[in-house]
């Protein structure tokens, strides 16, 4: 049984977004090159399970997740394709990775030999790996082309093995200046031309994050490994590009529970950082700091509510949230509050929050507490979930 939610705060999710994203992204690949759609992190806040399924339904090929318990996890959902663990896998957890037919990430002979060991002894042969590269992320990965030859002979000398893959990952992909993103790749093709004069083919050569495969069509290669994109934010402040228009895929929802007129010289919240200086009308919102939503944005922070914004009033609060709707005509308690997403006409974008948080939209969405029910959206209805919310959702911020 999937827990239920009986709170008025809740993220809902378009399914049709991520697809839509999925297939902008399909469209504009080089001939021959396959879709990983990155569902890490819990598919960046978004529930890795429903949007791997969406985007496997749009055509993505590859799953990547950064950890082996992301992938056993989307394993014992019953997701049966082909999935990358793209960060470190410590030997003594590489055998539950090869029966889990989870491709593996090597960059160190001790991993690679738990992979030969495990592939001996397990029925779900061939052990897939995918050679990391390290071309200037100075992260994981090998970094000279002897170290990868050296993995790579190896690799393909024991039965039970297939080094399927070989990547990089670039540091500024999403800069506007591509020398440092046009000397990775180079590094990286370098590599991989050393490896294949050993006679060895290496099947799925990939480095592209969404900045690149956006920006960066001659690099494509064999696959992408496309994340925020897939849920419609864009990795940097460069603007939208009109070959891949994408649909934020989240929306971060809540609702008035108590609406109070207070006089002038009225403290709010912790501290007091926020007096009436007029007849002031607050509205408290079930939601705060545990739930993802930044106590930095205390008296900073806008919300929407009926269509127009409102300001946070007062420090954020752990559970709770406080704002200052005086200037917002008939409002009660139940009234629906958009903490980013759609509110009638108007659209406050999780971007404006990622730059009030000095942060980027990658983090404020990942921030998202998991006691946010996630709602799911498809075909523009209410859709089985992981986690449902009790209750209507309200019909003018359903998305159209
Ligand atoms: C190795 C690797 N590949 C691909 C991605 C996806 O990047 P993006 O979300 O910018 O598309 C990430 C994300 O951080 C990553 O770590």
């Amino acid at each position: 049984m999937h827990p239920a939610s009986y709170r008025d705060t809740w993220a809902e999710i378009s399914l049709d977004a991520i697809e839509h994203n999925a297939r902008t992204f399909k469209k504009n690949l080089q001939r021959g090159c396959k879709l990983m759609a990155v569902v890490k992190a819990d598919g960046y806040g978004h529930g890795a399970y429903e949007t791997a399924r969406a985007a496997l339904r749009a055509g993505a090929e590859y799953l990547a997740v950064a950890l082996l318990d992301e992938a056993l996890e989307l394993r014992a959902a019953g997701i049966t394709e082909p999935l990358l663990v793209l960060g470190y896998t410590p030997p003594r957890s590489v055998e539950k990775a090869v029966r889990a037919g989870v491709t593996l990430t090597v960059f160190t002979t001790d991993v690679l030999e738990a992979v030969e060991a495990a592939a001996a002894v397990s029925s779900r042969t061939p052990a897939r790996i995918h050679l990391k590269v390290d071309t200037g992320m100075t992260r994981i990965g090998v970094r000279t082309a002897e170290e990868a030859r050296s993995i790579a002979r190896q690799a393909i000398q024991t039965p039970g093995v297939a080094l399927e893959g070989i990547f990089t990952h670039f540091a500024t992909a999403d800069s506007a200046d591509d020398t440092f993103t046009r000397e990775q790749f180079r590094r990286f093709m370098n590599i991989v031309d050393h490896i294949s004069d050993d006679g060895i083919d290496i099947p799925l050569r990939h480095c592209c994050n969404s900045a690149a495969t956006m920006q960066y069509p001659d690099m494509h290669l064999d696959m992408v490994r496309v994340g925020i994109s897939l849920y419609g934010l864009l990795p940097s402040v460069a603007s939208e590009r009109d070959t891949h228009p994408l649909k934020p895929a989240m929306q971060f929802k809540t609702r008035l529970v108590q609406v109070k007129d207070v006089e002038v010289g009225t403290p709010v919240s912790y501290g007091g950082t926020f007096i009436a200086e007029r007849p002031t009308r607050i509205g408290t919102i079930p939601a705060g700091y545990a739930d993802g939503l930044s106590r930095s944005l205390s008296n900073r922070g806008d919300m929407l509510l009926h269509g127009r914004r409102v300001r946070i009033a007062g420090r954020v609060c752990m559970d709770q949230t406080m704002l200052d709707i005086t200037d917002v005509e008939n409002t009660e308690e139940g009234d629906p509050v958009t903490i980013f997403g759609k509110s009638g006409d108007a659209f406050l974008h999780v971007d404006e929050i990622a730059e009030l948080m000095d942060t980027i939209n990658y983090e404020v969405v990942c921030l998202i507490g998991k006691r946010v029910p996630r709602v799911y959206l498809y075909k523009g209805k209410p859709a089985a979930s992981v986690n449902h919310l009790i209750g209507e959702i309200p019909a003018q911020d359903s998305p159209s």
